[in-house]
């Protein structure tokens, strides 16, 4: 049975161009692109294409992208290293502002950091997963150093308005990060526009491979870097570059910035939407409506929360050719996991367990939305009837 891949927001598969640009960094051009040879320089050569493929991107300098292993070490290095560089530098700023709906590695790594002296605030969110901007006005102390605040919710696809947001940032003198990992090329990520002073990206959730990932931190921000050894990444991040990685993810942004893709997503996102909603099972949509435009919702995101058991109904889609995600796949293997994103929305534990995320890529097709829809409507119905349910 062919399956009907509906977890891209947890990872998509790679282009078979993205692996075409790759494969000689395997082989051919092998070399570690410090190394002061021809081979070197040609992997080095590669590694600063790609730098200006991505910075490009987000209208940035080259020299503003640090590359990583992913969306976690970016997110790490970006809290961590503006926070480890104030204790280092005597700035006497401890307070750090996010929100309730981040993701596990920005979550964690701000509970951690508390641990160490930090003092952390969480903002709250509206219903819709929307930052209060009078609460984060509020928030904001003299010994504030940082917001951060993700972009494109992993769960409920909530977009933030990050230019509103760093307006209110920059008015205080404090630094704006954001976790740009669902978002990149899905909404525009525009660094000047937006007023970004640090930004995660990662490549596997744009049809890139697995493993890298890029942080954007904006000329003249300094940041103690959370790894040592080899003075790579100008000497803030040790560590010799995934070449190959690298060059494969330049090759995902390259054609993720050519396609029509976003508009298709979203016909098929609202289709999907408005099928199961039509069919007055009872089902809700969590996260903005947002029907037509891919500005407050990301274009791939169907979060629905079900009126049956919803532990049953992923297996029932599971076994029935369907790939979907009871909530972010860094916690949803967790036994009794309730999500504290759908938490922080309002939902109560039942409701959060009930809720699945269906999330395309540019490469879902309408015939397998119009199947999807249907093998979910019969599904629902079947564990409604289910005397174990
Ligand atoms: C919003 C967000 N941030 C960070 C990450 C982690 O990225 P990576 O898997 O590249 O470490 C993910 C991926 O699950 C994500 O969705």
């Amino acid at each position: 049975m062919k399956m009907i891949y509906l977890d891209n927001g947890a990872s998509t598969e790679v282009d078979p161009k993205v692996i075409r640009k790759m494969t000689p960094f395997f082989s051919e051009v092998c070399a570690n692109p410090s190394s002061a040879h021809q081979m070197g320089s040609d992997a080095h050569r590669a590694l600063e294409d790609a730098r200006h493929v991505i910075a490009k991107s987000i209208g940035a300098k080259d020299e503003e992208i640090i590359f990583t292993s992913g969306g976690t070490e970016s997110n790490n290095l970006a809290i961590k290293g503006l926070a480890f560089y104030q204790k280092e530098s005597g700035t006497g700023k401890n307070h750090i502002i996010t929100t309730k709906i981040e993701h596990s590695c920005v979550k964690t790594t701000c509970e951690w950091l508390k641990t160490q002296g930090f003092e952390v605030t969480w903002l709250d969110v509206d219903s819709e997963g929307f930052v209060d901007l009078d609460q984060l006005r509020g928030a904001l102390r003299d010994e504030t150093f940082l917001v951060t605040i993700i972009h494109g919710n992993n769960e409920i696809g909530t977009v933030q308005d990050l230019k509103a947001i760093s307006e209110i940032c920059h008015d205080k003198g404090v630094h704006l990060h954001t976790d740009a990992c669902q978002s990149f090329t899905k909404v525009d990520v525009n660094v000047g526009k937006m007023g970004l002073d640090l930004v995660t990206l990662n490549s596997h959730k744009i049809h890139g491979p697995k493993g890298v990932g890029a942080l954007y931190v904006r000329d003249g921000i300094s940041l103690t870097p959370v790894s040592h050894g080899g003075n790579h990444e100008a000497g803030r991040r040790a560590g010799t570059e995934n070449v190959s990685g690298i060059v494969g993810f330049a090759e995902a942004v390259k054609l993720a910035s050519k396609s029509g893709h976003v508009k298709d997503m979203i016909k098929l996102r609202d289709y999907f939407i408005d099928q199961v909603l039509v069919a007055e099972l009872g089902v809700k949509l969590n996260g903005p409506r947002d029907e037509g435009s891919g500005s407050k919702r990301l274009c791939n995101n169907m979060n629905l929360m079900f009126p049956v058991n919803g532990g049953m109904l992923g297996d029932y889609l599971n076994v029935s050719g369907i790939c979907s995600s009871k909530g972010s796949a860094c916690s949803s293997q967790e036994k009794g996991h309730v999500s504290h994103v759908l938490k922080a929305i309002g939902l109560t534990d039942d409701e959060a367990k009930n809720t699945i995320r269906f999330s395309l890529s540019r490469f879902s097709t309408k015939k397998e939305i119009e199947k999807a829809t249907q093998i979910l409507i019969k599904s629902i119905q079947k564990v409604a009837n289910s005397r174990f349910a």
